[in-house]
């Protein structure tokens, strides 16, 4: 089979994931695709650090230009950040590579510009893992939902924050030992404050809302609240009143243009929302043909994820490349109603 060279940006959780997945599935793909995935440069920090999975020490590199010199066809961006990350991918995509990545800030931040320059280049620029970890909602946003208008997207689209607050709720435990525990089992961000705080969750909604609507507000128009806030006590009140308090990401239409908002939300504990549990996420779209949807799956950690990316990886590996729907981004016009109005 041909073999495809794929250079990775980061080994650490995601990155990892990606590897024991390759490995792991790299009979299947090869008979499947007719191509064998071979990994042959990955950037980190640290290349003396000891990792979770073996790799040679000589596809390590700590110098970004030895992968952007290693004659790569595809690279998988799981390093995160935006600096310098951008430079990078952009480097990449201006060199004529595909591009995989899990980086939902950096989407959020200048996919405006990434998706425009990997159309120029006429290069895939996949995301599928940058949202709802190993739900494939973006693939169903771009190929299922063509006939029907999406009327509104709510889920959970963050991990960490609903493992905090379902551990809270079920076991007692304090905010500060759930936080440990999602980062100890690799939901959680580099910096955590951007899973608590909302920003995460918000990162995603702004790349939902781009294939729902073909535009988002810009970030700074997005109303946003965490859940560092959020105390046992309020966890405890709630559920007492027979309600449970997820972090809803939603965006809709109002009259004068979409809505976005990351908020602590009271669901009487039947709603579907309410039951997804752990580290799940779960998106809810309403179609005016099909009515409501509920997809639901693991929403962070490194097999969810990695899932995600090698799907991407094996679908651009059999698609001809097709530009990308161009992203736009609308300021709010404030006099359109407050969120409670408009629902
Ligand atoms: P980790 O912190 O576990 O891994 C990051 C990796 O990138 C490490 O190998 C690190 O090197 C390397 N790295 C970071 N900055 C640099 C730099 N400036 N130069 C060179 N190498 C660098 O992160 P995750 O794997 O958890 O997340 C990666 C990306 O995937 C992020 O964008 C995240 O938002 C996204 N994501 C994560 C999910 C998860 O569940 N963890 C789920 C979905 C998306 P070293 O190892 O030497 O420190
Ligand atoms: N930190 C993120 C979360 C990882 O907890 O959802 C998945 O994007």
């Amino acid at each position: 089979a041909e073999v495809v060279r794929v250079g990775l940006l980061g080994l650490g959780t995601v990155g990892g994931g990606v590897i024991k997945t390759i490995r792991s599935q790299q009979e299947k793909l090869a008979s499947r695709l007719g191509k064998r995935i071979e990994i042959v440069k990955a950037l980190v920090r640290d290349s003396e650090k000891e990792r979770a999975v073996h790799v040679d020490p000589a596809l390590l590199t700590t110098d970004f230009e030895d992968v952007l010199s290693s004659d790569v066809d595809i690279v998988v961006e799981v390093m995160g950040g935006v600096e310098p990350t951008y430079d990078y991918v952009r480097a990449l995509i201006e060199k004529g590579c595909h591009v995989v990545t899990a980086n939902k800030e950096l989407l959020a931040k200048r996919g405006t510009e990434l998706v425009d320059l990997a159309n120029q280049h006429q290069v895939h620029l996949a995301y599928e893992a940058s949202v709802a970890g190993g739900i494939p909602i973006l693939s169903v946003l771009r190929q299922f939902l063509r006939t029907n208008d999406i009327q509104g997207v709510r889920g959970i689209l963050n991990g960490t924050t609903n493992f905090i607050l379902t551990k809270m709720e079920a076991e007692q435990l304090s905010y500060q030992e759930v936080l440990k525990q999602a980062q100890e089992l690799g939901y959680a961000e580099a910096d955590p404050r951007s899973d608590v705080e909302g920003f995460d969750a918000m990162y995603k909604l702004y790349i939902l809302a781009q294939l729902v609507y073909g535009e988002s507000l810009p970030l700074a128009d997005v109303v946003r609240k965490g859940i560092a806030d959020l105390s046992a006590g309020h966890i405890r009140i709630a559920s007492e009143l027979g309600y449970r308090i997820k972090l809803i990401a939603q965006a809709y239409q109002a009259e004068k243009g979409i809505r976005l908002s990351v908020e602590p939300t009271m669901l009487p504990v039947s709603h579907p929302l309410a039951q997804i549990h752990d580290a799940f996420n779960a998106v809810q779209l309403s179609g005016n043909i099909v009515g409501d949807l509920l997809f639901t799956g693991r929403g962070a950690g490194e097999l969810p994820t990695a899932s995600a990316v090698v799907e991407d990886l094996a679908y651009l590996l059999t698609q001809p490349f097709t530009p990308h729907p161009t992203w736009k981004e609308k300021t709010a016009d404030k006099a359109g109603g407050t969120l409670d109005s408009a629902e």
